[in-house]
């Protein structure tokens, strides 16, 4: 399964703190913006990365991520000239998602829970059909909302309704079979010229293969797109990673538990970091791994 970070956009609500820096770099607590929506793929089993980015700030992605090899990724880069809508990321990614399933991920989308490694790699083994994540919102008419039947059968998908038909937000997480990067040809621009995920998902479901999975409670599904969710997400993980002393979103220990990278490779990330805060975290894991002799399962874990 090939995956996409959407990391366009201008961040215009989160001005000017993104004047000279792009939204997705700022930091979330202790780490970059960026940092999550990647774990959360790497959970998926992911490793085939494209991230799509404006002309201006590719290389300071580049200065972070590099090709992605340190956490066993391979990491290539697409422009977004122009913001036309997230769906346009089927138009970039053609090439690179080729005749392979896929997975697009929001660069802004921060998702965290017990058991999500489990429905994530569940959600990885679509063959046939979109898969996608549905959460519990106050303010659903800032996002896409589902419509569904009292089975949990998706009815209809409309993006940002006046009058959102339910509470249920379709998350910026979205699994697709190998036709995605076709069926976006299908699409027209929206009222506001967007190529709308909401409608390549509305595809998928009048043919009948659109799955919704729920988040419910135990779940959190921050988006980052104004300053106060933005420091609630920091919070969040802040809150978290400070009683609990594991991190959220550590991409060299997600790396090491998937088998990404083996633990010598991780001792040479640990040997190479800072002596700070996210150094000491990373020589700490690797001392509990030598007790252990193996790497631990997920700790209760990230993303
Ligand atoms: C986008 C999608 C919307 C989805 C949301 C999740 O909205 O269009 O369907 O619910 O992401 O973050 P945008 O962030 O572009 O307003």
């Amino acid at each position: 399964m090939k995956g996409i970070v959407l990391a366009g956009g201008s961040g215009s609500r989160l001005y000017p703190m993104t004047a000279a820096v792009t939204k997705q770099l700022l930091p979330i607590y202790d780490k970059p913006m960026i940092y999550y929506p990647i774990a959360t793929l790497m959970l998926a089993g992911v490793r085939d990365i494209l991230l799509i980015t404006t002309p201006k700030d590719m290389e300071r992605y580049v200065d972070l991520l590099g090709d992605g090899a340190r956490w066993g990724l391979n990491i290539q880069y697409a422009a977004q000239r122009e913001p036309n809508g997230i769906a346009q990321a089927y138009v970039i990614g053609r090439d690179f998602v080729g005749n392979a399933p896929s997975a697009l991920i929001l660069g802004d989308n921060l998702f965290f829970g017990n058991g999500l490694s489990e429905r994530l790699t569940h959600a990885a083994g679509i063959r046939r059909g979109a898969h996608i994540f549905a959460c519990r919102v106050e303010d659903p008419e800032r996002y896409g909302v589902i419509e569904l039947d009292p089975s949990g059968q998706p009815l209809a998908i409309v993006e940002k309704p006046r009058a959102p038909k339910s509470n249920w937000a379709v998350t910026g997480l979205y699994f697709y079979d190998r036709r995605a990067p076709e069926l976006v040809r299908e699409l027209k621009p929206s009222a506001r010229g967007e190529l709308e995920i909401s409608d390549l998902n509305a595809l998928y479901l009048r043919a009948g293969e659109l799955s919704v999975e729920r988040l419910g409670r135990g779940f959190a599904w921050l988006d980052t797109g104004t300053p106060d969710s933005l420091i609630a997400a920091g919070q969040f993980v802040c809150t978290l990673e400070t009683r609990q002393g594991m991190k959220i979103a550590c991409l060299e220990e997600i790396a090491l538990a998937q088998g990404f990278i083996d633990s010598d490779a991780f001792a040479r990330l640990a040997a190479a970091a800072p002596p700070n805060f996210y150094g000491r975290y990373l020589k700490a894991f690797l001392a509990d791994l030598e007790v252990a002799g193996r790497p631990p399962p997920l700790r209760a874990v990230v993303a």
